[in-house]
């Protein structure tokens, strides 16, 4: 195992530009979720076996100013989460993660003195108290409510008035202030969605604006393109990098770290919520916990987990032809001269039985590239800000 600072400057030191990641030597990556831990950040489990009572609802920032670390953020702005990841000066990489939600409760003095003795941290806006992130996540279940999203379908979302303040506050709370006025950090914006009329131009100059506003200087990264940086290092950044997300789909066919042809579709863990919602007369947020609990798409026992299955089918076997169509109908796509892998990344990857599934319905077309092998992200949560972490330290250097 090598020096992650080692490897991104290597990597980086001729070309400096996130776009020509790869060319370098390649070494191993080495990452340190339990710093993230004793830092007080917020972790999910990287799988279901791990033990998730170390996770401390109350948000907590980092105050990096104190800790000897490398310059350059990374930032993946989700639908569902947002990761902040930053390297010490040991190269271990420092992951936090927040779900992107919040709620507003009335604020009432038996309230108030409730969130202080849980130790939830809470801001009174218009004399509502706002929470935001886990503990917005948990209070919601308290009070059998939903909790209120500030993003929709992979960007800011347009119902939701407060979204711009709220997603100030969680950055802030995320990625404190940068080490170095005008600090790289590179965040993460979806590609071009094919299947919706939105673009991200708001949307990336709305969270560039907030980044900048904080003192970092912001660099937009395509989602896909990250998934391609911190997976196929040993593929010299050549292959297919999918995010597969809350609110999207984002794909990267990428040629020794060029991305060759990106897209993304509006249809992801959400999407698979809300069908099976209504197809099992249940809520979305029912359907949800029932789709986390643990459910295995190869085996699915019941009505209701047949359900997740066939939607989950359905979601892949329509990336799968999206990728082709798009692949066979453009013309500028560089010739691969040897089979690449499929790398899966994102919360909605992590279902069991997800691989075997891409791979039967991966079986049922007749896909343009030759594959080597299909498989799933390290770590399918933080693959996009790890990505993003790469980038920014390659220009940091
Ligand atoms: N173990 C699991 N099994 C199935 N789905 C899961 C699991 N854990 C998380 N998810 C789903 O993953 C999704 C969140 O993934 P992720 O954090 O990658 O999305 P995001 O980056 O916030 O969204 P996007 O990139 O689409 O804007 C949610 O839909 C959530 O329900
Ligand atoms: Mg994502």
């Amino acid at each position: 195992m090598g020096d992650y600072t080692d490897y991104a400057r290597d990597s980086f030191e001729t070309q400096g530009s996130a776009a020509d990641v790869g060319k370098g030597q390649k070494k191993d990556v080495v990452f340190g979720l339990e710093e993230a831990m004793a830092l007080n950040a917020v972790n999910y489990p990287v799988n279901d076996n791990e033990d998730t009572s170390v996770a401390d609802p109350v948000v907590t920032a980092i105050d990096t100013t104190k800790a000897v670390v490398q310059l350059g953020r990374g930032l993946d702005i989700g639908t569902a989460n947002l990761v902040s990841s930053f390297q010490d000066n040991t190269g271990n990489v420092n992951l936090k993660i927040q779900r992107n939600a919040f709620i507003d409760i009335d604020c009432d003095d038996y309230t108030k003195n409730m969130l202080t003795r849980l130790g939830v941290q809470y801001v009174v806006v218009n004399n509502r108290m706002v929470v935001v992130g886990d503990p917005a996540f948990e209070l919601a279940n308290i009070f059998n409510r939903d909790t209120r999203r500030p993003m929709k379908a992979g960007m800011i979302s347009p119902d939701e008035n407060d979204a711009l303040p709220i997603e100030k506050m969680l950055l802030e709370t995320l990625l404190g202030s940068p080490n170095q006025q005008g600090e790289n950090c590179y965040f993460s914006v979806p590609a071009e969605p094919i299947d919706a009329e939105m673009n991200v131009v708001y949307h990336q100059g709305v969270f560039g604006g907030l980044l900048k506003g904080m003192g970092y200087d912001p660099k937009p990264l395509i989602e896909g393109h990250a998934v391609v940086f911190s997976e196929l290092a040993e593929d010299d950044f050549t292959g297919i990098g999918i995010s597969c997300g809350g609110g999207m789909f984002n794909v990267c066919v990428a040629y020794k770290s060029i991305p060759a042809l990106s897209f993304s579709t509006t249809r992801g863990g959400d999407w698979i919520d809300r069908n099976v919602g209504s197809a099992l007369g249940i809520s979305s947020s029912r359907a949800c916990g029932l789709k986390e609990k643990g459910v295995d798409l190869a085996n699915p026992h019941g009505r209701e987990e047949e359900a997740v299955e066939i939607y989950y089918r359905n979601l892949i076997s329509y990336t799968l032809k999206n990728i082709k169509e798009r692949f066979e109908s453009s013309s500028s796509m560089p010739s691969f001269p040897e089979p690449v892998s499929i790398v899966c990344a994102g919360g909605t990857s992590m279902i069991g039985g997800f691989i075997e599934v891409f791979q039967q319905e991966f079986e049922k077309i007749q896909f343009p590239l030759e594959i080597k092998e299909i498989r799933l992200a390290e770590d399918p949560l933080y693959s996009v800000s790890k990505g993003c972490l790469v980038a920014a330290l390659s220009e940091s250097v």
